[in-house]
């Protein structure tokens, strides 16, 4: 069965029709690149996903239940995750109260005194999280704003793993990263699937996608138009699914 199941989704803004009946599944620990143009509608059908936008039509079902109408926050608690594009993370907090952003584990003080930060809890479970992925960083300390494109992306993919998570989405994770950060986040990608997670993975860069995705999926002015298992497609093909060379 699959995890996600998308019907006939379409969502405009003002006069301009950004998706247009996006019928998608993605199945259980499945690594799906989605490709397209800019403007094609990739970020603005993941955003509808996790319930930024609310859509005009059809309905998405998560785990077999329908979750079209539900809050972001309701859809967080069913285990959907997305990393944005900006990441949004505090660049002036240390890596840590990143993870934990929001909230942060409360110790209670003398068994009553509710609201205090339990800092060390906090630092020891980002380590462990750190360590889990096998990141490189400096220090748990470092204010995120320090750290490479590749480090504060391992921090977000982090902060989303304390979720729990069943589906992760990236938009763009390796568009501003150097190559041997990009290695470590498509490592990331593969680590989260064998722990039974499933992926999109949003990129221009098709050599991620090809590396990272067993499927591939292109978006076209709003429309699926190709839905292409990795093996059985290439770089070529898909680039003229892109540009719009099939019609
Ligand atoms: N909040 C919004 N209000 C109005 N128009 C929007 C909004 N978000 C997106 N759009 C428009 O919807 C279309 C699709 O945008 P979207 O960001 O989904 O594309 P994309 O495929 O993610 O592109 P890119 O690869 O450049 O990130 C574009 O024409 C964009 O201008
Ligand atoms: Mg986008």
């Amino acid at each position: 069965m699959a995890l996600l199941t998308m019907s006939g989704l379409k969502k405009s803004f003002g006069s301009i029709e950004v998706l247009r009946g996006i019928d998608l599944e993605i199945n259980p620990s499945e690594v799906v690149g989605l490709v397209g143009d800019n403007g094609a509608g990739k970020s603005t059908l993941m955003k509808s996903i996790t319930g930024v936008y609310s859509l005009d039509e059809g309905n998405i079902r998560f785990e077999d239940q329908n979750i079209t109408s539900l809050a972001p926050g309701d859809r967080r608690a069913r285990g959907i995750e997305m990393i944005y594009q900006d990441l949004a993370l505090a660049p002036q907090q240390d890596i840590a109260n990143n993870i934990f952003l929001g909230r942060e584990p409360t110790k209670k003080l003398w068994g009553f005194l509710p609201g205090f930060v339990d800092k060390n809890k906090i630092d020891a479970e980002a380590l462990s999280m750190i360590d889990r992925l096998g990141a490189q960083i400096p220090s748990i300390h470092v204010p995120v704003g320090r750290l490479s494109g590749g480090q504060q992306q391992t921090v977000a993919i982090a902060r989303a793993l304390t979720f729990d998570p069943k589906l992760v989405i990236m938009d763009e994770p390796t568009a501003a990263l150097a190559v041997r950060e990009v290695e470590g986040v498509l490592k990331l990608i593969d680590q989260m699937q064998n722990s039974g997670i499933a992926v999109i993975l949003i990129s221009h860069r098709l050599n991620d996608i090809f590396a990272a995705c067993q499927r591939i999926v292109v978006l076209r002015r709003g429309s699926v138009i190709a839905d292409l298992q990795q093996e059985a497609t290439d770089m070529n093909e898909v680039v003229s699914y892109i540009v719009g060379a099939h019609g």
